[in-house]
């Protein structure tokens, strides 16, 4: 096991960026509840993130434009209580950050009421103006591209993005501006392996993957799908690590070793 992740020290940006040049790789689950955030602290899950995925596997909704900020601070309260050393990132939810100075101010409540240490919003370079105003305050920022659950609607479905070369290059494009406009993290949501690893190479930001292949410098999933109990199908990029580890906690442990030692993701979980 590496060297922080036996370190209780609190995780920032600057550990992040440590194990980026340690070409260590960085685990990240999602939690909504004081008491799962405790499991996953325990097991050194590097990142907790309150995802909007909670309007789905938590409240039932169809997709994730339900949740309130509301719900969302709500949850991260629960979460901080839970959390000694991850770093705590926020989703902001659909349209809280319709506008730069609405991104602002309800980022800053994110961060005072819930507890969050970074938010995540999803976007591409439209979202530039709000990212640098967030940064300029002092707000760590998280950027979501690829897949955008928020977009659904105009998406059709949850499909692979980036597949045919112009929407790769404007994934590549998006990402670079992003980070020129101050995003602290990029995280890439189902996307080729290939383009993701050209978004690594390029970045000099840590790169989070979901469905996006091993390049990328850390792994999310949604934690009900990796302990195999969201109803439905499991997604392709998931894996049901309770099935064969027997409780909660040896779940989130083989988790976090199968992604730092390059195990997860493998092929199965990953798209061309
Ligand atoms: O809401 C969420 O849980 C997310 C992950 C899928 C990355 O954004």
């Amino acid at each position: 096991m590496s060297s922080h992740a036996n370190s209780l020290d609190r995780i920032s940006l600057d550990s992040l960026r440590a194990y980026v040049l340690k070409e260590e790789k960085f685990v990240c689950l999602t939690a909504y509840d004081a008491s799962f955030a405790q499991i996953l602290d325990d097991n050194h899950v590097d990142i907790v993130l309150v995802g909007d995925s909670l309007g789905m596997v938590f409240q039932g909704h169809a997709s994730t434009l339900p949740v309130s900020l509301d719900d969302m601070i709500y949850h991260c309260q629960a979460v901080a209580r839970g959390l000694r050393r991850a770093l705590l990132m926020a989703d902001m939810p659909f349209m809280s950050d319709a506008s730069p100075q609405q991104a602002l101010k309800n980022a800053a409540r994110l961060m005072k009421e819930g507890g969050a240490q970074i938010v995540k919003l999803e976007g591409g370079a439209v979202m530039a103006e709000t990212v640098a105003l967030l940064s300029s305050r002092g707000i760590p920022v998280c950027v979501h591209l690829g897949l955008l659950p928020q977009s659904i609607n105009k998406l059709g479905s949850y499909r692979v993005q980036g597949r045919d070369e112009a929407s790769a290059q404007h994934i590549l494009d998006d990402a670079r501006t992003l980070e020129q406009a101050g995003a602290d993290v990029l995280l890439l949501e189902c996307v080729p392996t290939d383009l993701a690893s050209m978004v690594v190479k390029n970045a000099t930001v840590p790169v989070i993957g979901i469905g996006a292949g091993q390049a990328c410098n850390g792994q999310v999933l949604v934690l009900y799908d990796m302990l195999g109990i969201t109803p439905g199908k499991r997604p392709r990029f998931s894996h049901d690590f309770l099935a064969e580890s027997g409780s909660v906690s040896a779940a989130i442990a083989a988790y976090a070793e199968a992604v730092r030692t390059g195990k997860f993701p493998g092929l199965q979980h990953s798209f061309k």
